[in-house]
């Protein structure tokens, strides 16, 4: 008796998924504004563009849509300088614009989260251009981070902090002064210690829920309290995102106060509407302090997206992760890509080496474990989020040329990092035409030849295509007693090495990260496998690098 399992659904257990707390389990797809559909035909992704393409998110079965930055800004770290909080940039449309997304989105029973960015402005942001027009000692100023230097003549910075994008963490003006700027210095660090600062944030929030959105994306949502005095590093290690202890700017104790007011402002609106933190920490254990009951809902899995394709660090991780959130009574989250890694397509195309990559690497075997991953993801218990043009199997652009970059920290790592542009070349819709479907009007970065062959229009009905993988595996996710639904995963410990075997209940996943294939018994009836697979007698022979679903 011989069964076939490629990537289509080929049976539904029968149970309905009853959460009400939607964000527990949702799938929540991000959109990066710029790269995502043009209506208007400037090579540039909008908001009335992403409306349009509301019925294909719809069909391809998430929960959630969350937007990056659209707001009024210089695009000098593509929209998280934000210039004016409550205004739309006129390259994504207007507030009517947005207003059209967040219905249309309601009414087709998607929620909308949009993107926050406390931790910074932009350099041409009103308070900030006042702040240095008025000079030394006026009273904006307080509301950045403005210092005299050190040195016999201030020429020094204030102290020894480097920015995430490279070089020193702060800016001199003409006047004497330095501001600090995390990021880069079109991005100056607001100072949370000021009442206005929160005042402001609190009316932003308001503006937003009032505008109907269903939750927030909270940018550098560890960064916004600095330690008192800003003491130098010293021999500290300069600043990576992950793996370093607690610094004087990121993971303070104090930001906790801040959510928990924020956290009461959500509270008073109706529907569920939810916080999801980007915070940087040094471990799954420190980044469930965000959500604790009080605080915010979720928080991005920055460990879980570092992982390498490997059977016992991915168990690792997922296990740390479930034991560190049941304890908050939060979900745990699983992301693979965003706009500022590179894809995990490419990622796993290439020997493990942090999360921005510059060489492709091999495709197939990228794409294969892609694939493998996402399905593995989109099995465990909690929410997942998937970044445009994952459901196509997108590879990272990684030979864009230099003159067509524009991540600010490709810039100020003199080329040595910040390959983020290759993540956000816009996404293709269709085999030929105009940037593929994007647009009619080119696209802001160049897309690559093979774009069209990945369109969603190639690939739309293809049977074992990526984007019917997703759809399958979204579909059986959300049919199947809510997959995300529950705290915890039973593994099965006499799984071959290299191999990952869990249950819950009704279903089980096996995923064999080796690059062989391997025999063993089947563990029920297979669902939905991430590459042609067949059930012989009894035994399936995994492909190397696949993940199948079963009904057990
Ligand atoms: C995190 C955002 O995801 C990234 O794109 C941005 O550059 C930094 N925060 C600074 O806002």
């Amino acid at each position: 008796m011989s069964q076939q399992h490629s990537t289509d659904v080929s049976a539904t257990p029968t149970t309905t998924r009853e959460s009400t707390d939607w964000w527990r389990d949702a799938v929540i797809y991000q959109v990066y504004p710029r790269s995502f559909a043009d209506s208007d035909g400037d090579g540039t992704g909008d908001l009335e563009g992403i409306r349009r393409r509301l019925p294909y998110l719809r069909e391809l079965g998430v929960d959630a849509v969350w937007l990056s930055p659209f707001y009024a800004s210089p695009q000098a770290d593509g929209g998280y300088d934000v210039a004016d909080y409550r205004a739309v940039d006129p390259m994504y449309g207007t507030l009517l614009d947005a207003d059209a997304v967040i219905r249309d989105a309601h009414a087709l029973d998607l929620r909308i989260i949009v993107d926050l960015v406390p931790n910074h402005s932009s350099d041409q942001h009103e308070w900030f251009k006042r702040a240095v027009a008025d000079g030394p000692g006026s009273a904006l100023r307080d509301r950045y981070h403005f210092r005299p230097g050190k040195g016999t003549d201030g020429e020094l910075p204030p102290n020894d902090w480097e920015s995430i994008f490279g070089g020193p963490a702060w800016t001199r003006l003409p006047d004497g002064e330095w501001y600090l700027h995390l990021f880069a210095p079109e991005q100056p660090d607001l100072n949370w210690e000021h009442p206005a600062v929160a005042d402001e944030f609190r009316s932003i929030l308001r503006f937003w829920l009032d505008m109907g959105v269903d939750g927030f994306r909270i940018d550098v949502a560890h960064g916004l309290v600095k330690a008192e005095g800003l003491p130098d590093l010293g021999g500290h290690d300069q600043l990576k995102l992950l793996g370093n202890d607690v610094m004087p700017f990121f993971d303070q104790d104090g930001v906790h106060q801040i959510y928990r007011t924020w956290r009461r402002i959500l509270d008073e609106y109706d529907g569920e509407r939810i916080f999801v933190a980007e915070a940087w920490t040094p471990t799954v254990e420190r980044t469930a302090n965000y959500v604790r009951p009080d605080e915010l809902h979720q928080a991005f899995n920055f460990q879980y997206l570092g992982a390498p394709w490997d059977a016992a660090e991915l168990r690792k991780i997922i296990d740390t992760s479930l034991d560190a959130m049941r304890p908050v009574h939060a979900p745990a989250t699983w992301v693979l890509s965003n706009h500022d890694v590179t894809r995990h397509a490419t990622r796993y195309a290439n020997p493990p080496g942090g999360t921005q990559i510059r060489t492709a690497g091999d495709r197939e075997l990228g794409l294969r474990r892609a694939r493998a991953a996402t399905l593995l993801m989109l099995a465990l218990p909690g929410s997942a989020y998937v970044y445009q043009g994952e459901e196509l199997g997108l590879p990272d652009v990684t030979d864009l040329p230099d003159e067509v970059r524009q991540d600010p920290s490709f810039f100020r790592a003199q080329g040595q990092d910040g390959f983020r542009d290759g993540c956000r070349v816009p996404i293709p819709w269709t085999r030929t035409g105009s940037s593929y479907g994007f647009g009619d009007g080119g696209s802001w970065l160049p897309q690559p030849d093979t774009w069209g062959e990945l369109s969603v229009e190639a690939q739309t009905g293809v049977s074992g295509s990526t984007l019917e993988l997703y759809r399958s595996a979204l579909a059986l996710r959300r049919e199947t007693a809510g997959l995300g639904a529950g705290e915890s995963v039973t593994w099965h410990d006499g799984a071959p090495a290299g191999l990952l075997h869990f249950e819950r209940p009704g279903f089980a996943c096996t995923v064999n990260t080796t690059g062989a294939p391997v025999r063993i018994p089947a563990p029920g009836t297979a669902l939905l496998a991430s590459s042609p697979v067949e059930v012989t007698d009894g035994e399936i022979e995994l492909p190397a690098d696949c993940t199948v679903w079963w009904a057990a």
